[in-house]
């Protein structure tokens, strides 16, 4: 293989949106668990690794709570926009396109260490990089294709459907029309990992003609792109309702005390 230029790696984590469907008076970024916020629990991750050369939050501009919060320095914080993808397109747009981006929810508040370890080696593969963390059994799990594929398209976290997944007559009913084969289905979770200018060319794609996406993977696939899947290995659900707050304590909680 040619000798390849090393791309930087920045990390978007999204904090603009407020939580609608949670039933509280703040974002739900902010709220706590464990004396920490929602956001710094799914900063922290990233924080510890070094390969990580930029982290960006973006939150709304009306935001009274992000400054509250004591972020180390290096962090950057740019306004958010009105939708997802534009918050993420404004923390992308002064980047370098030969860069790599890794997006990341501030509501995966549960996100591994090891999970986000897993999409940083298949970089160090990706890149021929020699710099494994000594105690990573899978520097060599990656195969030159599935390297060579994530350099072209990126990669997300994900996790396989196991539920059997039934399709309704119509939105909101509740009557099932039929089953659909979950064999083909995938959970789409973050980070989201990708080169910086095919994510912009995507999202602007996405932009210009209207269309409603809310993960970075849908921006590449309206680009005629395949990312890849890879598979998480602990529990990295997005807090969406009230309900997911005690579920997120407890596995964080389980994680100090082990
Ligand atoms: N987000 C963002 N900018 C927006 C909307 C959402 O940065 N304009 C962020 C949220 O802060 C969140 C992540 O994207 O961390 C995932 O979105 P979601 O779970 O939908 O969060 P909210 O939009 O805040 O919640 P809801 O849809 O219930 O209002
Ligand atoms: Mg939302």
């Amino acid at each position: 293989m040619p000798s390849l230029k090393i791309p930087k790696i920045v990390t978007i984590i999204t904090a603009a949106g407020f939580g609608s469907r949670m039933d509280e008076t703040i974002p739900k970024q902010y709220l706590k668990i464990l004396d920490k916020t929602l956001l710094e629990h799914s900063l922290a991750p990233f924080l510890q690794q070094d390969l990580i050369s930029e982290i960006i939050i973006a939150h709304s501009p009306e935001d009274r709570f992000i400054h509250q919060l004591k972020l180390p320095d290096r962090i950057k914080l740019v306004h958010g926009g009105t939708t997802r993808a534009k918050s993420v397109f404004n923390a992308l747009v002064n980047l370098d396109e030969d860069d790599y981006v890794l997006v990341h929810d501030s509501a995966r508040c549960c996100l591994h260490q090891e999970d986000l370890l897993n999409l940083l080696n298949l970089f160090r593969a990706a890149f021929n990089l020699t710099d494994f963390p000594k105690n990573q059994t899978n520097r060599w799990q990656y195969s030159t294709d599935f390297t060579e594929k994530f350099r072209q398209n990126g990669v997300i976290l994900a996790e396989p459907v196991v539920d059997t997944i039934k399709q309704t007559v119509a939105k909101n009913s509740q009557q099932i029309l039929t089953s659909v084969d979950r064999d083909l289905l995938w959970k789409a979770m973050t980070p989201q990992f990708f080169n910086v200018k095919k994510l912009k060319q995507g999202l602007e794609f996405a932009f210009k003609n209207n269309l409603e996406i809310t993960d970075e993977a849908s921006a590449l696939e309206l680009l005629g792109l395949a990312p890849l899947l890879l598979k998480n290995k602990y529990p990295n659900f997005k807090i969406t309702f009230s309900s997911d707050l005690k579920l997120a304590q407890y596995l964080l909680q389980a994680r100090i005390d082990l």
